[in-house]
């Protein structure tokens, strides 16, 4: 028998319709569109305005644009992974409830948290799964809801996350296709870097602590920007290198949109071409756990059969890795 590989066989994708422009942040905070788009490459983000509304909402309707364009009975699916920052409540798992909300009634459910590396983790998960012959169907979501931790005072945070969610759907293959290699690393003394304070075992939330501001995302960009470009580059290197990969093999980066000048630092060490690196970060900034899952959405149609693709991601924690990954299907 032929080895089971787990390959993507369905993407979808949602962002929330509120476009919040470069323009506006102007007159919310001390910055300028020329600033943000020549450090960042960002020029708009999406943002989920509706009150009561939170994560679950945007992996729902992600997950129903997959269902959708794959036809997919949800009963058929044996788990739900939403990997996720942002959870819509604490215990209570956002995937459990995802899951229930499409109809997947056979499956089960949980989050897994890894900061921005959170959807290439999950990915890694899921395919182990599949590989070991145990589930047929893995639905690997990616959703965030960046503007529910985002201090919209911090000009040094509010210009770069959004919202948004894209899953993809893991299923075994016997040609070869689908995931090759991972390279996941993690550092835990990068968490100083790049956190919440508050609101977690250490520092439970109070009065004080939301006084302060503690319960929004906090972090020290130049140091994360130092680790993100050199260890970002370094995986993707790793992985082309163990897998014999050329510059020519690679078909297609696909990178955390966190910062254009990440990506392309990541690109130039991957000596690859610029039409090869998928980029939408100008239209949504970093959606964390998004980024990955709404490129594919975003570029499917591009993807031919048998394509090598490279995904590359860093993150809080710090956490951060590579993929090597054969695409399986012609759109
Ligand atoms: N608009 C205008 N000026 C701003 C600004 C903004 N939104 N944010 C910061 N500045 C100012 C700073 O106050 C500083 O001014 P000073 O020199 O007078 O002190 C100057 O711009 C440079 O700030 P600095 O933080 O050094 O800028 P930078 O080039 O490092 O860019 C980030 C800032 C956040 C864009 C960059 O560090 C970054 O992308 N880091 C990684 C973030 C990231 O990817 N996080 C998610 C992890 S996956």
């Amino acid at each position: 028998m032929s080895k089971i590989s787990a390959a993507i066989t369905a993407v979808g994708a949602y962002v929330p319709d509120f476009v919040l422009t470069n323009k506006l942040l102007e007159t919310m905070v001390d910055t300028n569109d020329e600033w943000i788009t020549t450090r960042t490459g960002i020029k708009e983000r999406r943002i989920l305005k509706e009150e009561g509304q939170g994560t679950s909402f945007l992996a729902i309707e992600a997950a129903k644009d997959l269902l959708k364009k794959k036809n997919l009975d949800p009963k058929e699916i044996d788990l739900v992974i939403v990997a996720t920052a942002t959870p819509d409540i604490l215990v209570a798992s956002t995937a459990v409830y995802t899951a229930t909300q499409i109809g997947a009634t056979n499956a089960f459910g949980y989050d897994l948290q890894a900061a921005c590396s959170s959807f290439l983790y999950a990915m890694s998960t899921g395919a182990a799964y599949i590989e070991s012959g145990r589930y047929k169907k893995v639905l690997i979501i990616g959703a965030d809801k960046m503007s529910s931790i985002i201090d919209y005072t911090d000009r040094a945070t509010c210009i770069i996350f959004g919202d948004g969610a894209g899953a993809v759907l893991l299923e075994p293959n016997e040609e070869g296709l689908g995931l090759q290699d991972e390279y996941l690393r993690s550092d835990g003394q990068g968490r100083e870097f790049l956190k919440i304070e508050a609101g977690g075992s250490i520092l439970p939330p109070s009065k004080e602590t939301v006084e302060k501001g503690q319960h929004f995302v906090h972090q020290d960009g130049k140091t994360v920007f130092k680790f993100a470009v050199s260890n970002m580059a370094d995986v993707a290197e790793k992985i082309m290198t163990r897998n014999n990969l050329s510059h020519e093999d690679v078909d297609w980066l696909v990178p955390h949109q966190a910062n254009l000048r990440i990506i392309d630092a990541t690109a130039n060490r991957m000596k690859l071409d610029d039409s090869k690196v998928l980029k939408n970060i100008q239209r949504y900034g970093n959606t964390t756990s998004a980024t990955l899952p709404l490129l594919l959405s975003d570029f499917e149609k591009q993807f031919k059969k048998g394509d090598n693709l490279v995904f590359a991601a860093f993150g809080g924690g710090f956490t951060w890795g590579s993929i090597y990954l054969k695409w399986a299907y012609n759109s």
